[in-house]
């Protein structure tokens, strides 16, 4: 066991308190930290041995790799290969924000980062507390979600230390993520992009950027194998057991009025509209309009935590429509609910 700091930077910048924190990673320690999409838990990403304490930390499967997260985009060019000048255009106007690309990697990159593979993830994110610390430990630094392997990602401090306190060195407290699911990671080596894990970009967003943009099939079809090693392993589950309702109001109440009947305990997830057909509960989480999912995605993670701590039998999602961002939206819940979906 070690023990886990927490570094409180959610107001006033303080140059003293980052530096203990930048010190852990200069000495391969393992440091949690904010972005807009979710919290990460980062080591140098030069320094093959303090990556190896990523993957134990979190118990990960050690062929899933890892994204490296930069503060300059002129960092790509030492850490990957063949990276066209069109790519850096684009990647200049999107970065820093919610996009990973997978580039061939530099001989600068460790195995431990690519899992074996020739290509690596990069990212800037965007969040201007992580930026300068990264700049301030003057390496890339290598970062998944800080969760423990399969659970929920975590949006906030706190998320962290409850699957990470005695596992990590530090927790930089830079408040609540606000996009709340990760980073589409979208592969720039093949000839058209394709996107091998959906987030805050969709398909039509990118499109506007390169042309034409496609899915890695992998992301709607079981049996293909997904380029991303990560979308292949069981994710974002609570230990409650998760089942999703898609359809319309009549039919969802009805519904959940049956499960309520046969089971005990249930936590719900639904959505502003819903409020006035239920009471005002503790096990009743609000994930704000269905036509806007921004806020569905922001508190995603944070409210399948809060309802694991519950001791519920069940815990019933509304589900949406898969397309724009309810396609990434849905890519986790499925996974959230090990494909425990029902459509009404
Ligand atoms: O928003 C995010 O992306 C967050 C924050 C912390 O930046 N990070 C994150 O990391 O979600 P992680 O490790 O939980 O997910 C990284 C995903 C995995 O699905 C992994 O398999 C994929 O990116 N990946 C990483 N390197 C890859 C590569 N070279 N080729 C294909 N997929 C890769
Ligand atoms: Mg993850």
């Amino acid at each position: 066991m070690i023990k886990t700091k927490v570094i409180d930077l959610k107001g006033d910048f303080n140059i003293k308190k980052l530096n203990q924190a930048v010190n852990i990673i200069k000495d391969g320690g393992l440091v949690a930290i904010p972005t807009e999409t979710v919290y990460g838990l980062a080591a140098n990403g030069l320094n093959g041995e303090a990556v190896g304490k990523i993957f134990k930390a979190k118990n990960r499967p050690n062929d899933n790799p890892l994204i490296l997260h930069i503060s300059n985009l002129e960092e790509i060019y030492t850490l990957s290969k063949n990276i066209s000048s069109k790519d850096i255009e684009i990647l200049e106007k999107i970065w820093p924000g919610p996009l990973t690309v997978v580039v061939q990697k530099s001989e600068l990159i460790p195995n431990e980062i690519t899992a074996g593979l020739k290509s690596v993830a990069i990212r800037i994110p965007n969040n201007e507390l992580t930026r300068k610390f990264i700049n301030l430990c003057g390496v890339p630094l290598a970062a998944p979600s800080a969760n423990l392997s399969t659970k929920p990602s975590p949006t906030s401090a706190k998320s962290v230390l409850e699957d990470m306190d005695g596992k990590i060195d530090a927790i930089i407290d830079g408040g609540e993520s606000n996009i709340g699911i990760e980073s589409t990671v979208l592969d720039l080596t093949s000839d058209i992009p394709k996107i091998l894990r959906p987030g805050f970009y969709t398909k039509e967003m990118l499109e506007k950027y390169w042309e034409k943009v496609e899915y890695d099939l992998a992301i709607n079809d079981e049996k293909k194998v997904p380029k991303s090693p990560g979308q292949k392993y069981k994710h974002y589950a609570p230990d409650t057991e998760v089942l999703v309702l898609i359809g319309d109001d009549d039919a969802v109440y009805i519904e959940i009025e049956k499960l309520l009947m046969e089971n005990k305990k249930i936590g719900l997830m639904l959505f502003e509209t819903d409020r006035e057909n239920f009471k005002e509960e503790e096990n009743i989480i609000y994930m704000g309009s269905k036509e806007q999912l921004s806020e569905m995605g922001r508190i995603l993670f944070d409210a399948l935590r809060k309802l694991d701590k519950q001791n519920l039998d069940k815990i019933v999602v509304r589900g949406v429509e898969e397309e724009g961002y309810g396609l990434s939206i849905m890519n986790r819940l499925k996974k959230s609910s090990s494909n425990n979906i029902r459509r009404l």
